[in-house]
């Protein structure tokens, strides 16, 4: 460890590490991304094909970046120029780029996180608790289509995030991560006994689950891996900053395969506290908001119990949500403390202000600026398709590159192995031979047919 890295804080204990990776990784795509997208692009079909893009793509990649974060101990542009090697191609692009992705992202998932908290509120106030999918639809519907509410709601929730992050990364993100955690378990776990319940569980599980190959086009693999990337949060430099503060004990490959298996637990059980309940009651099973803001108050209004499950539902987004902006906010303002020098508390500030011009074209997509178009999307839409299927996967292939190529097998060996304490050797040559060769080709390869560009 050289002076530049001494003092800087980190996670604190085993269980520590864990809470905030985790929470990282779950979040709003666990509950709005993952089971729409299952259940629309082909159920057991689409399952198997994101778990292969999980095995062979994003468990090798955030391998490579907790790794890779952990030996440099220090900011993802930081982190590669360190461990580049002197006159070698610009790597640090690769944390620059994904500090954009950051800001991308950012910029739409703090919107939906905004009508989350919005919603706690009104769940607890009892005001969309309605059977009428109409009265629903319309509720979200003036929520959505009210550009001072949208702003302030968003500027609302970055405030928020950026005043847990200014209480640093041991007692912010460690301290409320570790918190808000086994709350959110026990909040899925009510949800998902309710749900099971129901009279129509079976259709609602099929629904998740019955393969339908014929949906799996080039198109939906592409979205597999998106969703890979996204539900890892990868490609973009936050399980890197992450790593950076792992302990040096930490079993990276033993940790990262917790995450991931508890990430899918999650996602699964978040479809089966869903969908059971939505065709329950009759409803389609929808994408994206619509399923979580107009279809879910309709269900909970018939439900016994219903409004405190559906404020539970609701904390659960909100608690779920906190944890991921955290690490993507945590991407930028580390960035500017130790790479521009600023004050973490600066940092900070100067992220939210930079995300509240940025984010503002979301917040104001279903309102102000419903017809501004750029590329035949809107801003909500262009920043997603941007993130998660163009600037996460070349963040993925860089990284993949980077450790494969560059940076080495024995260098990485080392530091996965916590300087060949841990006795890992197969689990680091796969992991290698993954990095090197297979993911990269896949991404490219995936990512260019996605794109329809051959
Ligand atoms: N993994 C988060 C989710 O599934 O909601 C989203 C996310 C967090 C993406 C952090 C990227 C990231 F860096």
């Amino acid at each position: 460890m050289n002076n530049k890295t001494m003092g800087r804080s980190g996670f604190s204990s085993s269980f520590g590490v864990l809470a905030a990776t985790l929470g990282s990784a779950v979040g709003l795509g666990n509950i709005w991304k993952f089971p729409s997208l299952t259940g629309a692009n082909g159920g057991a079909g689409f399952l198997l094909i994101y778990l292969l893009a999980t095995l062979m793509i994003g468990l090798p990649v955030m391998i490579a970046e907790i790794t890779m974060g952990r030996a440099a101990k220090a900011n993802p542009i930081t982190t590669l120029q360190r461990l580049a090697p002197k006159k070698s191609l610009p790597w640090w692009l690769i944390g620059a780029s994904g500090m954009l992705a950051a800001f991308l992202i950012l910029s739409f998932y703090s919107e939906v996180v905004a009508w989350v908290f919005a919603y706690v509120f009104k769940a607890i106030g009892g005001s969309i608790l309605s059977s009428d999918r109409q009265v629903t639809e319309a509720a979200f519907g003036a929520l959505i289509s009210d550009p001072l509410q949208s702003l302030l709601w968003q500027w609302g929730v970055l405030i928020l995030i950026g005043g847990i992050l200014l209480m640093g990364v041991t007692k912010g993100i460690e301290g409320i991560t570790k918190k808000l955690m086994p709350v959110l378990f026990l909040l899925l776990l009510v949800l998902c006994a309710v749900s099971l319940t129901l009279p129509k569980v079976a259709e609602g599980i099929a629904f998740l689950f019955k393969p339908d190959f014929n949906k799996i086009t080039a198109g939906v693999v592409l979205t597999a891996m998106g969703l890979a990337f996204f539900k890892l949060s990868l490609g973009m430099g936050t399980m890197m900053t992450y790593g950076s503060y792992f302990r040096d004990d930490q079993n990276i490959p033993a940790t990262t395969m917790r995450v991931m298996l508890a990430d899918l637990f999650v996602s699964m059980l978040a479809g089966i506290a869903i969908f059971p309940a939505v065709f329950s009651f009759g409803f389609e099973p929808s994408a994206g908001p619509s399923l979580v803001f107009i279809t879910i108050p309709a269900v909970f209004s018939q439900i016994p119990g219903g409004h405190l499950l559906m404020i539970a539902f609701f904390a659960l987004a909100a608690v779920a949500a906190t944890g991921a902006m955290l690490s993507m906010m945590e991407v930028p303002v580390v960035i500017l403390h130790e790479r521009f020098g600023l004050s973490r508390t600066r940092a900070t500030v100067l992220t939210i202000a930079m995300l509240i011009v940025l984010g503002s074209s979301c917040a104001l997509t279903n309102n102000v600026l419903a017809d501004f178009k750029l590329f035949g999307m809107n801003m909500f839409d262009l920043f997603d398709f941007a993130s998660s299927n163009v600037l996460l996967p070349l963040g993925g292939i860089s990284l993949a590159l980077f450790v494969g190529w560059v940076w080495g097998r024995d260098n990485f060996q080392r530091a996965l192995s916590n300087q060949g304490a841990l006795r890992n050797a197969t689990v680091t040559g796969v992991v290698f031979f993954l990095l090197r060769y297979v993911s990269p080709l896949l991404i490219l390869v995936v990512m260019l047919k996605g794109l329809g560009l051959f």
